[in-house]
Parts: C-alpha cells; structure tokens; sequence
C-alpha cells in the first residue's frame, strides 16, 4: 500500500488560523517573550520563526537575546523578572542552554503558569496526573496531526522511539491519556526493530537519520517521525527512511512538512492559553 502523507504544513496553518482568530477577539494581545542564550545558528532560526508565527497570530512576541556569557544566576534573575512582569503571559527559554548554566535550575526558576514549554516539573507532572497543564508543544502538535488523520488512537498499540523530556516521555503521557497501549522505546532496548514493528502508532524521536526501516513498520501502522537530522550533504532527513516505509505504512509524516510546524503553532495555543488562564483569575 502506498500511505497518505500527513500534511503537518496545512494542519499548522489552519490550527494557526484558528488562534489568530481566537486572539482577535480578545481585549488584549497576548504576551510572549522567548528569551534566547548565546548564538547558537539553530536556536536563532527557530526564534526569529516564533517571532513571526507570533506576529501572524496576533501574539506579541519579544525577543531578549542575552550573552553567551551570561550565568546560570544572571538568567534566573531575568526568569524572576518575567515572573514578577504582569504584562508578560509566556516565558520560552530557548535550549541548549550554555554548558554552565543548568536546565533544570533555569526551568524550575519560570512561573508554572507561564510555562508555555511545558517542561517546569509541575507541569510534568500534571501532564502525568491526567490533569489541565501546559503540556509541550512537539507531543502537542503530534495529537493534533493524529487528530486531523483521524487515526484511532484508544485502544491502540503506540510505541514512543525515544525517551527525551521534550518529546518522548510527553509523548508517552498524551498518548496514555488519551488510552493508546503505550510502550516507549530507546536506545537500549533489546529489539528495537520488532517492538516498533508491533505499533499501530509509531512516533520516532531519537535523532538518528533514518533509523526505521521498511521493515520495522507494521503493514497499515501510522507513522510520526518527530526528527529533523541535518545529513553530511546538507539535507534534511527524518529519523524515519520515509520512501520506503510510505510503501508500507497506512499514514506517514514527511521531513520537513510534518511535525515541525506543528510545533509553533503549538507554541501560539499555550500562549494564548496561558495569557487566557492567568488573566482570568
Ligand atoms: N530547543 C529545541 N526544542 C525546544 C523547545 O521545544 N523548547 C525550547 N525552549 N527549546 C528548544
């Protein structure tokens, strides 16, 4: 069979659509402010791109672009700024963060409630929980193109290639909520080719160019693939090796065009609800 290809680009255009028309109706314009480390090249593409999808969706989006020099104390005094500013609604710390300045203490320093990455622990946790939170935007972006396919997902078997805090266990969570059989699977996991090959739903987020092969898709299976791989020739490549497992797969998302603009147009949703719960109270 030959699968469809999941249009992420068209999804996240009419998700995007869809806030701007949100933000137009609101007595004010919701406030994001990504704060950005250092000059790493990928970093500032994805940045400036927020800052523009912002814009579009009528989310005022601020900049604070800070030296590679800064401390770790130096950025969690300007989290506690943004913390303390009540005209700010969303706060995005851009990693990788410089070597010395440590995640966790960075993203434990932001308010909860304007977490709009979703990776603070209360956050984590909720998510977890089952309960209402800012949930990351790549897993968030995964559901929604699911949703759009309309693929079945409870009662389905899914398995999570990877086990990041920014993907693969969120994945996990969401999938799990929403009542998939979930199993997550990485690097040391013992037959890594035939666990996926039992997935109904395959998300793939290791970070490894095309590391699923036709034969680790099971005949009709959905498949997600969250990597973006940048090959010694300057292309672009999936964890997924996407020709050929579109000859076997029921659904596939292809790289680029897939799950990336997914991902920002998630940014803009937290955004807008975050600025919506936190100005309600
Ligand atoms: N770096 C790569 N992906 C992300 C993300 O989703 N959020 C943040 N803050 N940094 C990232």
């Amino acid at each position: 069979m030959t699968a469809k290809i999941i249009d992420g680009r068209t999804i996240a255009a009419s998700l995007r659509d869809e806030i701007a028309a949100r933000t137009a109706r609101l007595s004010y314009r919701p406030v994001l402010v990504v704060v950005l480390v250092g000059q790493n090249p990928a970093s500032s593409i994805y940045v400036r791109n927020k800052g523009r999808a912002a814009a579009a969706a009528g989310i005022d989006s601020r900049t604070l672009a800070l030296p590679e020099s800064t401390t770790e104390a130096e950025l969690i005094a300007i989290v506690e700024g943004l913390n303390a500013d009540p005209a700010v609604d969303g706060i995005l710390v851009q990693l990788p963060l410089p070597p010395d300045v440590r995640n966790s203490a960075v993203i434990e320093a932001i308010d909860p409630a304007k977490d709009v990455d979703g990776f603070h622990p209360l956050n984590v946790g909720r998510l977890v929980d089952g309960l209402p939170s800012l949930a990351p935007c790549t897993p968030r972006g995964v559901m929604k193109l699911l949703d759009a396919a309309a693929i079945p997902i409870s009662g389905a078997r899914a398995v999570v290639l990877g086990r990041s805090a920014i993907v693969g266990k969120p994945m996990a969570s969401l999938l799990l909520g929403a009542d998939a059989t979930v199993t997550i699977a990485h690097s040391r996991t013992r037959n890594l080719d035939a666990e996926c090959r039992r997935a109904d739903i395959l998300v793939a987020a290791v970070g490894r160019p095309e590391l699923v092969r036709r034969d680790w898709i099971a005949p009709g299976a959905t498949v997600i693939d969250v990597g973006i791989n940048r090959l010694p020739n300057g292309q672009l490549a999936g964890d997924v090796a996407f020709a050929e497992c579109a000859e076997v797969a029921g659904a596939i998302t292809p790289v680029p065009g897939g799950v990336g603009p997914m991902t920002i147009a998630c940014l803009l949703e937290n955004t807008l609800e975050a600025a919506a719960a936190r100005r309600a109270r």
